[in-house]
């Protein structure tokens, strides 16, 4: 036994990131929710939550043979550096890929889909304006008041860093709301039988970014901020 339920969400995923998969199939929202106890997310969830602790454990188990990096052991600015090559990038390039994609299936979709795919367009049209400027405010303000914390150890910098986080998370838990919206408006993103190739890409990568997203937020909130 592994798994402890009265541990919280985020040190969950952070001991073993194998857990994702089931967070997900679950909507255990391990990101913006890191905080939240398993028990009490248990006790919430439909269904039999033993069931779930059952495949969160079988995850544990698979891992046990894999090694897994223990972000304790890495510095913050690390940390910032793994965030920035891998889920900002990944952010960037995937918006701009789905910025032309929705675009063109709106257009061609528009008569069969258009009620459908003019709510998904304007709800994915605000996830990347909120998502680009936030990732600016980390790259520009954040990220290098924590890196510059790190060498200093000032208590300016420290109160100032606390300020952006509040900001920060509060950000997390509006794109979290969108990313909901999204899984509503697509059906899980499952396109339709009939799709096109640009159609299910389009699913597809909404659902690549949603994945990457929470655990890009999870970094954020459960290893990196609590570092301060
Ligand atoms: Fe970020
Ligand atoms: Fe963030």
């Amino acid at each position: 036994m592994n798994i402890g339920v009265k541990s919280t969400l985020g040190d969950i995923v952070t001991a073993y990131p194998g857990t994702v998969k089931v967070m997900n199939k679950y909507k255990i929202d391990y990101c913006c929710g890191g905080k939240d106890v398993l028990e009490d997310v248990l006790a919430d969830l439909p269904g039999d939550s033993d069931a779930v602790v059952n495949e969160l454990e079988s995850t544990t188990q698979e891992q046990d043979n894999q090694v897994v990096v223990d972000w304790s052991q890495q510095s913050p600015s690390q940390i910032v550096d793994y965030i920035l090559d891998n889920h900002h990038t990944f952010m960037k390039e995937t918006l701009e890929e789905l910025n032309m994609l929705m675009f063109r299936i709106l257009k061609v979709h528009y008569k069969s889909d258009g009620e459908s795919l003019l709510k998904i367009h304007k709800l994915f049209g605000t996830l990347k304006t909120e998502l680009e400027e936030h990732l600016v405010k980390e790259e520009e303000n954040l990220f290098p008041l924590i890196v510059e914390y790190e060498a200093t150890k000032s208590d300016v910098t420290k109160q100032a860093i606390l300020k952006f986080i509040a900001d920060t998370e509060d950000e997390h838990d509006a794109a979290g709301d969108l990313f909901r919206a999204l899984e509503e408006a697509t059906d899980d993103f499952t396109a339709p039988e009939y799709a096109c190739y640009s159609y299910k890409r389009t699913f597809e990568l909404l659902d690549a970014l949603e994945k990457d997203t929470f655990n890009h937020i999870h970094m954020e909130n459960s290893i990196l901020f609590p570092m301060i």
